[in-house]
């Protein structure tokens, strides 16, 4: 049987070429999101930095420009993922960064070796989640600081609600478990705040940060989504072509209603979260 970890693995490995594909457009939906969490660590130009499921590499790059003295980690579980960041970094001229592919919960790297850690929208996906805060914790020097970001409740965010609706209409979807990788699993307020201050970080803080997803037509927007993100990836595998055609002409027309001008701008809402270990 293929195991949580596998799977995860497997998936994020399969939904690499929709990140470096649509990297444009995904990039300025989350920026605000990295600049919130980059701005909370104060970040000095030789910073040893560690981006944990850092995927294509961000907020990790942004930290390595901000610290041209410094060193960055970018870790993943997803070699794939990975091998985008490497792309990203070498076309940005980046080259105080190294890639290691390892589960959060298990790092390998010595007690107290960062000044920081950032874990932009991966907290989610862990398998244990209190082991993985554990490990932040270890990795970080006395002082330095743990930042992390995860989506809020999908009410408030109609960019994958919209989109998730219109596949639950054809193949209803089972509530999912809490104990199991899931986009909205750490979304309850004060989830994550409870994990840092159970793993004995301190001066813990919480704010969300909105964000808007921009793409140039109703079809661009359903194209990018059926391509990267996880969730309505998953859930599309479950339908046939017809089934396939039908979600794309109803996401299509409803995300007509936030179309200006020329472009399409679909909003949503994250939460930051930092600590000082
Ligand atoms: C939504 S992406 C976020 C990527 C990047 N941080 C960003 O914000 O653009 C989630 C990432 O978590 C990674 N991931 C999932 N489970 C993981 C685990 N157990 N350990 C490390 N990374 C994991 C996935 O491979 C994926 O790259």
């Amino acid at each position: 049987m293929t195991s949580p970890f596998e799977s995860q693995r497997t998936a994020w490995d399969a939904l690499s070429t929709g990140w470096e594909k649509w990297d444009a457009v995904i990039m300025g939906q989350l920026a605000p999101v990295g600049a919130a969490l980059v701005d909370s660590l104060d970040i000095a130009e030789d910073q040893q930095h560690l981006d944990v499921a850092a995927g294509t590499g961000e907020p990790g790059l942004t930290v390595a420009r901000r610290a041209p003295k410094g060193h960055v980690v970018l870790t993943d579980l997803a070699p794939q993922m990975l091998d985008v960041a490497i792309r990203r970094a070498r076309a940005q001229g980046i080259t105080n960064v190294e890639t290691r592919t390892c589960s959060a919960d298990d790092l390998p790297f010595a007690d107290a070796t960062f000044d920081s850690v950032t874990v932009r929208f991966g907290y989610m996906f862990f398998p244990d989640l209190a082991r993985a805060t554990a490990e932040f914790v270890r990795v970080l020097r006395p002082g330095g600081r743990l930042a992390s970001s995860v989506w809020v409740r999908p009410e408030a965010n109609p960019w994958t609600t919209i989109a998730v609706q219109a596949i639950a209409k054809e193949a209803p979807q089972a509530p999912p478990d809490p104990d199991r990788p899931h986009m909205y699993r750490c979304a309850a307020p004060g989830c994550i705040s409870a994990l840092y201050t159970a793993a004995g970080l301190h001066d813990v803080v919480e704010w969300d940060v909105p964000v808007v997803l921009v793409t140039r037509s109703p079809a661009e927007y359903w194209a990018m989504i059926s391509e990267h993100v996880s969730l309505a990836v998953a859930a599309l595998q479950q339908l046939d072509e017809p089934a396939r055609a039908r979600v794309a002409e109803s996401v299509i027309a409803e995300v007509a209603a936030y179309a200006d001008g020329d472009e399409v701008g679909v909003p949503g809402m994250a939460r930051c979260i930092v600590g000082t270990r």
